[in-house]
């Protein structure tokens, strides 16, 4: 069952989603060489509680971080700990928070000193399909007109989307009803329809779309241990089309 969300349901997950955007974003400004993944969790941790936020992460089904920290091989649900984040690394910061019992969600992979040309492409080419799967969000669309237009354009880049893991309604709880694949044809799956709250995040290969997750039970690798990027935004639909709900002062930073 999917849950349409009232324009005071809306209004409650903006203010999630500009909070887990201002928690994402002051993260990332702290991101850098030296700095271990688990004071980057402490940190997350505080700017969550100086606003009265909680993660959404912490706990739910047992995840032990507040934030997820997944470095070049490591795709998603990373667990922050004593690794150090070193010049090279593509680091994917992904952010749930709750707010009022709402949740936003939301995510992106920084590039410290990366100077491998397509390491960068492929940062750049998942924020280029997160806008795009965006984009394809039309009132009376269907949900896997998303799905095709984020594989579009990741394939046209000669990259690979992750099959295992898909994007989600999300509301009350993180994962709600519809999945989002970001793979497939166009023009199936439920229709989009105004309320409805969505997290669309690709998640894209250099290499194969392969993973598999480690014996941590949580951080997933490329199979073929080449990197791999995720961007996420939490967005509303709305009668005039998607909205996102995740900008930092209304832009992408
Ligand atoms: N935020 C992730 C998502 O985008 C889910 C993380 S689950 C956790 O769907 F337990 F690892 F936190
Ligand atoms: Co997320
Ligand atoms: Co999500």
């Amino acid at each position: 069952m999917i849950t349409l969300k009232s324009p005071d349901e809306i209004e409650h997950m903006r203010r999630s989603g500009a909070i887990a955007a201002n928690v994402l974003d002051a993260v990332r400004k702290r991101i850098g060489p030296g700095l271990t993944t688990q004071e980057l969790d402490d940190f997350a941790a505080s700017e969550m509680a100086r606003v009265d936020a909680q993660s959404a992460f912490l706990g739910y089904r047992g995840y032990p971080g507040h934030i997820c920290i997944s470095i070049n091989d490591e795709v998603v649900h990373g667990i922050p700990g004593p690794r150090r984040i070193a010049l090279g690394d593509i680091v994917s910061v992904d952010v749930g928070v709750k707010y009022q019992g709402f949740i936003g969600d939301t995510a992106d992979t920084v590039a410290v000193g990366v100077t491998d040309w397509n390491v960068r492409r492929l940062v750049q080419s998942t924020q280029d399909a997160l806008a795009a799967g965006i984009a394809a969000i039309k009132v009376g669309g269907r949900i896997s007109d998303i799905s095709h237009a984020v594989q579009s354009l990741v394939e046209a880049r000669g990259y690979s989307v992750v099959r295992d893991f898909v994007g989600h309604g999300v509301g009350r709880q993180m994962h709600e009803e519809p999945q989002i694949p970001n793979f497939g044809p166009p023009g199936e799956g439920c229709k989009i329809r105004v309320g409805m709250t969505l997290a669309i995040e690709p998640m894209v290969n250099l290499g194969g779309y392969e993973v598999s997750v480690m014996p941590d039970k949580w951080t997933v690798r490329t199979r073929d241990r080449k990197p791999s990027a995720h961007c996420e935004h939490t967005v509303a639909v709305l009668e005039d089309g998607p909205v996102i709900l995740t900008l930092v002062d209304g832009v992408n930073k």
